[in-house]
């Protein structure tokens, strides 16, 4: 690019990102919002409760992401293994250019190498440069499928989503921000985030809204969108993984399998391996998180050793009710009793 053309080109990116700064800034004073956890916001913004902090990112992800149609979009739940399905998915597309032995992932927090859209690549910059990436290129989000900008709706791209019995995700939720709290900031009760969820305040929610958006997309798209949960994946990896790669267009040839290859990439995913990796017990983000936040039990049940019986009733009867008629239910959590 000629030096004038680039100085053009940099100068209306900026009067952009400052115009779409004061649009966000005028648009955020109308939503209506709840106290979250951290001392900041949840804006309820086109039905979705967002978190402040990926609210901007949110919005030039909609109206700015370029799909392809290889592109392969993971999403979640917070707190649903979203780790664990970005590490699989970024070991299946990038065997072929590192040996496990020299693979990123021993070096990089899987987070790194398939950053969120809205959180990282959207907050960071509204315009960034996405095209340099090899195919398929791997993203992430939390976003409902509502609010997922027309061109992935529209384009052969493929989503996977992953969700979680809503009781492990809560625990392990309360577990997460209790790390993360700001030292100013009370902590949260485990009755005041069970409270929170039923009111359908949780980041990305109403959780409920999440998960039946994305199993009715693939119940009507099965080759657009592959509905994984965390507890199928405990108990069978082996066959998910094979299933993740055929859906992402990477199938395994018979020598891998011979070789053992979807094995191996089961085993160095694990989330013994991947917790006791350098990288993830001492590794930061540039923020200061450190990457062990995202590491803690990672079992099914867990949450019978955190939630009393009124709770469970109340979040299990709620869920009951949101999900009734739509042929899906959740894993309970003891994994030998579903
Ligand atoms: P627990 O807090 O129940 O242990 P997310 O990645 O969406 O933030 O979800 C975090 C949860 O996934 C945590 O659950 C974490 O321990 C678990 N997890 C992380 N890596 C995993 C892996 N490789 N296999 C299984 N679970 C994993």
């Amino acid at each position: 690019m000629e030096k004038t053309t680039e100085t053009a080109t940099v100068n209306s990116q900026t009067g952009e990102e400052e115009r779409m700064r004061d649009e966000y800034q005028k648009l955020i004073q109308t939503l209506p919002k709840e106290s979250n956890w951290d001392g900041g916001y949840l804006y309820l913004y086109q039905g979705c409760w967002c978190p402040s902090l990926s609210f901007q990112g949110l919005i030039s992800f909609q109206r700015h992401f370029q799909v392809d149609d290889t592109d392969v979009i993971l999403i979640t739940p917070p707190k649903s293994g979203t780790t664990w399905l970005k590490a699989l998915a970024f070991a299946i597309a990038n065997r072929m250019h590192y040996p496990l032995s020299q693979s990123p992932l021993l070096t990089s927090n899987s987070h790194h190498l398939v950053p969120f859209l809205e959180f990282n690549i959207y907050h960071e910059n509204p315009f960034p440069n996405l095209e340099n990436i090899h195919s398929p290129r791997i993203f992430s989000t939390h976003t409902p499928y509502a609010l997922l900008p027309s061109s992935i709706k529209d384009s052969k791209c493929k989503i996977v989503y992953l969700c979680r019995n809503p009781l492990d995700r809560l625990v392990s939720y309360w577990h997460f921000i209790g790390k993360l709290r700001p030292e100013t900031v009370e902590a949260i009760s485990l009755d005041q985030l069970v409270d929170m969820f039923c009111r359908g305040l949780t980041a990305h929610g109403p959780f409920w809204d999440h998960v039946m958006g994305y199993w009715k997309a693939s119940q009507e798209m099965p080759n657009k969108v592959l509905y994984l949960q965390y507890e199928d994946m405990k108990v069978e990896i082996v066959s998910h993984v094979k299933t993740l790669a055929d859906f992402m267009g990477c199938p395994f040839s018979l020598d891998e399998e011979k070789q053992g290859m979807v094995e191996e990439i089961a085993s160095f995913c694990s989330f013994d391996n991947l917790k006791d990796l350098e990288v993830n017990k001492t590794g930061k983000f540039h923020t200061g998180k450190q990457n062990n936040v995202f590491f803690r039990k990672g079992e099914v049940g867990d949450w019978a050793n955190y939630l009393n019986p009124t709770m469970v009733e109340r979040m299990e009867k709620l869920m009951e009710e949101k999900l009734e008629g739509s042929g899906f239910t959740f894993k309970r959590g003891f994994i030998y009793d579903d």
